[in-house]
């Protein structure tokens, strides 16, 4: 793991930015899993920002998601679709066609997950994916547990995560309670992975993820056993390292 503390946030979003477009700009059909969340919110407007000064070229470029509340329209202004659009998408040059979010209001969501991982897997896998974290450890929506999902699969949200999530929303009770989140295997299988994260509410899972004990109950330490990542914590995230 290759970590960068860097001093704020503002600092962890250019330089987060900075490997995307150099990913893009060495493979300009890359494939990249995006993250959703506070977290990569300065990094997609750093990109959209080079987009514009004309310094990186989204019109080959494949997205996929990591994940997506069920039972929220799409235009819900907290939907990922709507974040995804709205914070990055819709000020890129990128294809309609090549973008990839977990549709989660289907009938059929066992057969939604399974034709999600058969594109992943068409579209050659994932070169970057781009991961923030819970405060338990989380990573896309696969929560701790005894046991992790290695494909797409609707997942029931963990208390802390509703927790964490309720301040995106008028009241708790308005928060999903499920989601259909990419599995441990595509996330795993990527090329290269980016996690990023900001804020002492982070600390704890940051330690965790780099020094702990490698346990489905952290599902970010898993990490620990992929050769490529990059790890990029602003110095309140890294505190407890
Ligand atoms: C959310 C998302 C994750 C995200 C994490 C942290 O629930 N499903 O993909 O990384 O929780 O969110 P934030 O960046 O807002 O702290």
């Amino acid at each position: 793991m290759r970590l960068h503390v860097v001093e704020d946030y503002k600092e962890m979003s250019a330089k987060a930015a900075n490997i995307v477009s150099s990913q893009i700009i060495l493979k300009p059909n890359s494939v990249l899993g995006l993250a959703t969340g506070s977290t990569p919110l300065g990094m997609y407007e750093n990109l959209v920002e080079m987009h514009k000064r004309g310094s990186v070229d989204f019109s080959e470029v494949i997205t996929f998601n990591l994940d997506e509340y069920l039972n929220l329209p799409l235009e819900h202004p907290q939907s990922y679709h709507h974040y995804m659009y709205n914070n990055f998408f819709d000020h890129i040059n990128i294809a309609s066609e090549n973008i990839n979010i977990p549709p989660a209001n289907k009938e059929n969501l066992e057969e939604v997950c399974l034709k999600y991982d058969r594109r992943i897997r068409k579209a050659g896998g994932i070169d970057l994916q781009v991961l923030g974290i819970g405060v338990n450890g989380h990573i896309g929506f696969n929560e701790p547990d005894h046991k992790l999902k290695t494909g797409t699969h609707v997942v029931d949200l963990a208390k802390e995560t509703i927790e964490a999530n309720s301040r995106f929303f008028a009241t708790k009770k308005g928060v999903p309670r499920q989601a259909i989140s990419m599995g441990m295997s595509s996330i795993m299988r990527a090329q290269k992975i980016l996690l990023l994260a900001s804020g002492e509410q982070k600390a704890q899972a940051i330690k965790k993820t780099i020094s702990g004990k490698i346990t489905t109950e952290v599902p970010a330490s898993l990490l620990q056993l992929h050769t490529d990542v990059t790890i990029v914590v602003d110095e309140a995230a890294a505190k407890a390292i």
